[in-house]
């Protein structure tokens, strides 16, 4: 078999029959670690399934058309164990319909350094034994780069080329390299062998690095492919009743007798890690609390720092089962993290949404929920450009400022282009395209 042109990437497998109707079996292995992963990656592994499903009816039809569509593949799901605990992991699988996975790697919590060399060095032995054609890593945590890492620098002894490494949502940039996400990102993008992005800002990013436009896919947002998928579902959830957030006064109003609440998520170490600045924004919260109650489902990381800081007395606990009347006493309401489905109900009833999270940008423009991002700046420009978010800053005024002017908005935003719930589909059909040019093509009948 000879090697392809640029050397990087994919043989056919042992057993290739070049017959003109044969599939051809191709290795996608996808990872995913911590939390923001799953809903990402959940729309891929069931495209890779439909196409499967399509395939087979094909050839049990005889009805066979044209050479990707051949391209059979073996999904292998790989766990990093970046993140572990049942709430910020097992729970988004049984919510997002993720099969368990194929491979766990139980890499767990540490410095970025150790955290990262720990995946890296579980990962490439998984690599060495499962040789995939392809390997998808999604979004910008440590176990997207750790594994893309492993995968451009992997060796077999062989000779076999290593696999193609695909990255989606790529190309969003923050400017700012002390956030550890964007040095992953930025170092993931320039191992990526198919660069798959979400925002027009994304294509202008990777052009300004120099990546080639050939590599570059704008296919739209696969987190939102997870949003629309499930947000009918997450109407089932019962978390409004648990938090007492029915309003029955106002059954038949515009909010759909659901209370006015506003829903609060922040975990990002600028954020968290210094108590003066957690305090900041919970002076800049303190106008908003006294207007409305705040749903505050806290990250394991902004718990333990609450309680390292003393700061429990801006909270009142309502976690689990136990129900709160949503008074405005000024005190945040506190949840240990939920699952999709629930913070998906809570997100899409929510007057406001105050966060530092990227993600929850993006869902709030797709929702057309007023958002208030707690952040100097933001990789996902086309969320305060199109969508309804906004940027607080972390001062106690910023954060006051943003908060009044998104309660007193009209709702007017655009969803951007291609977050249309297609988008793992756009990936599939580039990746089953790109292995197909890969493997030999069937030869000319005679
Ligand atoms: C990670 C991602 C961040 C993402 C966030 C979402 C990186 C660099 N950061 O940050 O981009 O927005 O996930 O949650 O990859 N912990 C638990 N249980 C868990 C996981 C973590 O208790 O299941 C605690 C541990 O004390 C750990 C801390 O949270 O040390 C931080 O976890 P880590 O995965 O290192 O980073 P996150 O802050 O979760």
């Amino acid at each position: 078999m000879p090697l392809q042109e640029d050397n990087s990437c994919v043989t056919a497998p042992a057993d290739f029959n070049p017959a003109a109707d044969a599939v051809v079996p191709s290795k996608v292995m996808t990872v995913v670690g911590a939390r923001p992963n799953f809903m990402k990656a959940a729309p891929i592994i069931a495209a890779i399934r439909k196409h499967n499903e399509r395939l087979a009816r094909a050839a049990a039809t005889g009805n066979g058309n044209g050479h990707s569509s051949r391209i059979g593949l073996e999904s292998i799901l790989v766990h990093t164990g970046q993140h572990y605990d049942a709430a910020m992991s097992d729970r988004f699988f049984a919510d997002l319909n993720i099969p368990k996975p194929d491979v766990h790697l139980g890499a767990g919590s540490g410095s970025h350094a150790a955290q990262t060399a720990e995946i890296m060095k579980r990962f490439e032995e998984v690599l060495l034994r499962e040789r995939p054609a392809l390997l998808i890593v999604v979004g910008d945590v440590n176990s997207t780069v750790a594994c893309a890492m492993v995968a451009a620098k992997i060796t077999y002894s062989s000779g076999e080329p290593r696999p193609l490494i695909a990255h989606v949502e790529s190309g969003l940039r923050s400017f700012d390299r002390d956030m550890p996400e964007e040095v992953n990102r930025i170092l993931t993008d320039h191992l990526a062998d198919l660069l798959f992005v979400t925002e027009e800002s994304g294509l202008r990013n990777l052009r300004r690095e120099g990546i080639p436009d050939a590599r570059v896919h704008f296919v739209g947002n696969t987190m939102i492919d997870s949003l629309l998928a499930f947000r009918h579902k997450a109407e089932q959830s019962p978390i409004l009743d648990l938090l007492s957030l029915r309003d029955n006064v106002s059954a038949h109003s515009k909010n759909n007798g659901v209370a006015r609440y506003a829903l609060l998520t922040l975990h990002r170490p600028s954020n968290v890690d210094r108590r003066q600045d957690l305090l900041n924004i919970l002076e800049g919260l303190e106008e908003l609390a006294a207007t409305y109650p705040i749903i505050f489902p806290a990250h394991p990381r902004t718990q333990k720092k609450i309680a390292e800081f003393g700061l429990e007395h801006y909270f009142v606990s309502a976690s689990g089962t136990q129900a709160q009347a949503p008074t405005a006493d000024g005190r945040i309401r506190l949840v240990d993290p939920l699952g999709y489905l629930d913070f998906l109900s809570l997100m899409q009833h929510a007057t406001v949404v105050v966060t530092d999270s990227g993600g929850i940008q993006e869902e709030t423009t797709s929702l057309g929920v007023p958002c208030v991002t707690v952040r100097e700046n933001t990789e996902r420009p086309v969320t305060v450009e199109v969508g309804t978010n906004i940027l607080a800053g972390t001062s106690p005024e910023g954060i006051r400022r943003a908060a009044r002017r998104q309660l007193a908005a009209k709702s007017d935003h655009r969803i951007p282009e291609a977050w249309d719930g297609r988008s793992a589909q756009r990936i599939l059909d580039v990746i089953c395209r790109e292995l197909a040019t890969r493997v030999p093509q069937p030869l000319p009948l005679a």
